[in-house]
């Protein structure tokens, strides 16, 4: 029988990474076979070199989220890729700073609001972060649409029980109760997303494309589907990074007040828009932050292919039907050369640069299937953080271990204990 991957399991993956790094391990999750990937050079193969046998693994995920260009490989990716891909890629930059700011400015306001203390309210974060999407992507303000903000997240972590799953495994990880709720959290999901159809994003060029889509006959595309995944791709992303990059502010008090030096600098000279955007943008101490965020903190530290034929790696063989993971967190090479690569280091992460093995280059994956938002996704990360490290002060509210759990995305376990004030 094939049990869900518990949190014990990431618990493990993470350990993996500081006792060996960049060593390929084999572990074994319910009498069958994983093979972790933390060697760069091998990750390369997988994702990149011999990609055409690392296929996802994603199955059984797809059947409770819905299929989507993150789920499916080949012809079927390709056609789903071509919906959001144009629009992903050619954007307007200003306007996206123009957005993410304007939505910013609002999550430092109900941040230092702070009404979850001792915790952060990262629901705040969330739904500031989804709105960006929205607005940016279907032309369309969240608060029109009758959505719960977290459904989307909802029904990907029910999703995300069989993401690491043996193909043809899996059958019993289905309890009644967890169908029940996916076939609920379905049902409100797709249902609330309907709007969007004959709405205002009906005239974005992403919706347009994606519901002539539907008619197109061969590949059973459903516009709810893919938005559902790729809201939780597009937000859920950015909103746990902004959470793990206020623990980090937090629990590395010099680290927030030079980076804080730095972009307070930049907002009291410079009036807001292009100039205020490049110069935010062009700064090596947030950007080498957000390579250390993402080195350290991924949301999607972990991505599971699985091996369609035998294949040797470097110190390892893979044998086919073995789901293979690729740790992103293990592949940073040029950090595990510190003295401790487990503490943020701007000015190591600048020497090392944004090459191969750096964290903002690894956290997005390489190759084909490289993160669809990776350009965006680094202008919204910097905008956020450069308001928010320019406006409030983050402290810790209680200083727990730290654990994380398994949504889909990794987040932290309970929620982050951290408080946020108003600087003067
Ligand atoms: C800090 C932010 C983000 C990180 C670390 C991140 C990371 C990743 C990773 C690791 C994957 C590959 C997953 C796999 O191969 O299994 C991925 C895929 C993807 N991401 Fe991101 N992402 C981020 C933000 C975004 C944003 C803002 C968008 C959209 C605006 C986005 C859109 C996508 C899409 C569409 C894919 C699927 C690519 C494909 O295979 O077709 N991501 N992302």
């Amino acid at each position: 029988m094939s049990q869900p991957f518990s949190d014990d399991f990431w618990a493990r993956m993470y350990e993996l990474a500081r006792e060996e790094p960049g060593r390929n391990a084999e572990v074994i999750h319910d009498g069958l076979r994983v093979v972790v990937v933390q060697d760069l050079d091998d990750a390369d193969i997988v994702l990149r070199k011999r990609l055409a046998n690392y296929p996802k693994n994603l199955q059984w995920f797809a059947q409770v989220g819905g299929q989507s260009r993150l789920t499916e490989d080949g012809d079927q990716w390709r056609f789903r890729s071509e919906l959001s891909q144009p629009s992903f890629s050619r954007y307007d930059h200003d306007r996206g700073y123009a957005i993410s700011a304007k939505q910013t400015r609002r999550m430092a306001g109900l941040l230092a609001a702070n009404t979850k203390v001792p915790l952060l309210d990262e629901d705040v974060i969330h739904h500031c972060i989804l709105s960006i999407f929205t607005e940016m992507f279907l032309d369309v303000e969240l608060d029109k649409i009758p959505i719960a903000h977290d459904g989307p997240s909802r029904l990907i972590e029910l999703a995300s029980k069989y993401t690491c799953i043996h193909r043809g495994q899996g059958q019993d990880a289905h309890t009644k109760d967890h169908i029940r709720q996916i076939l609920e959290s379905r049902r409100q999901v797709f249902g609330s997303m309907q709007c969007l159809r004959d709405g205002n994003a009906y005239d974005s060029a992403m919706m347009r494309r994606m519901l002539a889509a539907e008619a197109v006959p061969g590949y059973d595309f459903r516009f709810e589907k893919e938005m559902t995944t790729l809201f939780v791709a597009g937000a859920d992303t950015a909103s746990n990074s902004t959470g793990w990059a206020l623990h980090l502010l937090a629990s590395y008090p010099e680290l927030q007040e030079r980076l804080h030096t730095g972009q307070r600098a930049i907002h009291t000279s410079l009036p807001d828009g292009t100039e205020r955007c490049r110069a935010i943008l062009a700064d090596q101490d947030l950007k080498a932050f957000i390579s250390e965020l993402l080195r350290l903190h991924s949301p999607l530290p972990f991505v599971t292919r699985v091996a369609k034929a035998d294949d040797r790696l470097s110190n390892i063989d893979v044998h086919a039907r073995d789901v293979v993971i690729v740790s992103l967190i293990g592949v940073n090479r040029k950090a595990m050369a510190r003295p401790d690569p487990w503490v943020p280091d701007i000015d190591a992460a600048a020497r090392e640069g944004v090459g191969m093995g750096t964290g903002i280059n690894s956290s997005f994956t390489w190759g084909a299937r490289v993160c669809g938002g990776r350009s965006f996704a680094l202008l919204e990360l910097t905008t956020i953080l450069s308001f928010l490290i320019a406006e409030l002060h983050f402290g810790l509210s209680e200083n727990l271990p730290i654990e994380c759990e398994w949504v889909g995305q990794m987040r932290r376990k309970g929620g982050h204990r951290i408080t946020s004030s108003v600087r003067k």
